[in-house]
């Protein structure tokens, strides 16, 4: 049988070549979305998809697709757009592409982390505008990162790689997570479990790193940007949906906070004015994991583990095995 994949949208290259030599490819190579019924009647007759974050896969377009569809392969660490037990349900596999990106979005964590704390945007709009005439003792100062206190909300794999990269910075690391690290880690990383209240009390600067989920759903609202230290900063390259933005943009007008670093939003690629309005807050586009490295990467793994979904093999990176149980327990033709 020769298998029939879709591709929704634009990926490096060479992921397409791999998956020419496995399949037919019915590929849209624009960056275009797919709206819902686009994506169902694109999807007939496949029995792989290669999708992207802003594909919404809700329980209604699952139950729409193609009885044929095995596979739903997501072009990124986070499937918050699939409805995972949907898909689990009709013995759809979904995977993702973990790992691959852990350090790219790290790094980016920092960045965005460094861009807040000591107001690099600001600061190169000042030099842009024209208006810097003279050097100033306060002139555009923020605050130190060195020796002070990371709060991590989420310790996975993009959580701990953040608190690898504190160290560099001799930070002190809080950290808040259902699974504890191991105690010798927790003593390399000079990291300390704290319970949420005492992690935004405590920290300097808060990162977020937890998947998007109804308990995780405005995590961050005012209540816990109030608890917050008047020169804290916090980042997000998690999920927009996990801070209430509205309440954010609040707390960066009346300084409840210092700063924000934001490379998610609740309405992607819509930006809340209020916050746009924020000059202390530094805003990216959705590009945590956007090296070119890793996003080849991550193309080319989407494409594998749709291969081995549509070979009878289980994907390296199953999201979901209770549908894997499903297929391999089922008669075979
Ligand atoms: C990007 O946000 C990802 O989940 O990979």
């Amino acid at each position: 049988m020769t298998f029939q994949v879709l591709v929704t949208r634009r990926v490096y290259p060479e992921a397409i070549t791999y998956l020419k030599g496995h399949a037919q490819v019915d590929y849209n190579p624009g960056d275009d979305t797919l709206a819902p019924a686009q994506l169902i009647e694109r999807a007939r007759g496949k029995q792989a998809i290669v999708a992207q974050l802003v594909d919404k896969f809700t329980s209604q377009t699952i139950a729409e697709l193609d009885p044929g569809v095995r596979v739903i392969s997501n072009v990124a660490v986070g499937y918050d757009n699939i409805d995972v037990a949907a898909a689990t349900a009709r013995g759809i596999l979904a995977t993702n592409t973990p790992g691959v990106l852990t350090d790219t979005t790290a790094d980016f964590t920092f960045a965005l982390l460094m861009a807040a704390a000591r107001r690099i945007v600001e600061a190169h709009k000042f030099v842009e505008s024209g208006k810097w005439n003279e050097w100033s003792i306060d002139m555009l100062a923020g605050q130190d990162l060195h020796h002070r206190t990371l709060g991590i909300v989420g310790m996975g794999r993009i959580g701990l790689a953040v608190a690898k990269r504190a160290q560099g910075f001799a930070m002190r690391v809080l950290y808040h997570d259902a699974v504890p690290l191991p105690p010798q880690l927790e003593r390399e990383l000079r990291a300390e479990p704290a319970d949420k209240a005492r992690l935004l009390r405590e920290s300097d600067f808060v990162s977020l790193h937890v998947p998007l989920s109804l308990a995780t759903r405005h995590l961050i609202g005012e209540p816990e940007l109030r608890m917050m230290k008047p020169t804290a900063v916090i980042v997000n390259t998690s999920r927009g949906p996990v801070v209430d933005e509205a309440a954010l943009a609040r707390a960066l007008r009346a300084n409840w906070i210092a700063g924000a670093g934001l490379d998610v939003f609740e309405r992607e690629p819509g930006v809340d004015p209020a916050l746009l309005a924020c000059p202390n807050a530094v805003l990216a586009p959705h590009i945590g994991s956007a090296s070119v490295e890793t996003r080849k990467k991550m193309s080319m793994l989407a494409c594998e583990n749709a291969v081995a979904a549509l070979e009878g093999r289980r994907p390296p990176d199953l999201i979901n095995p209770a549908a894997w149980q499903r297929v391999a327990s089922a008669p075979k033709a």
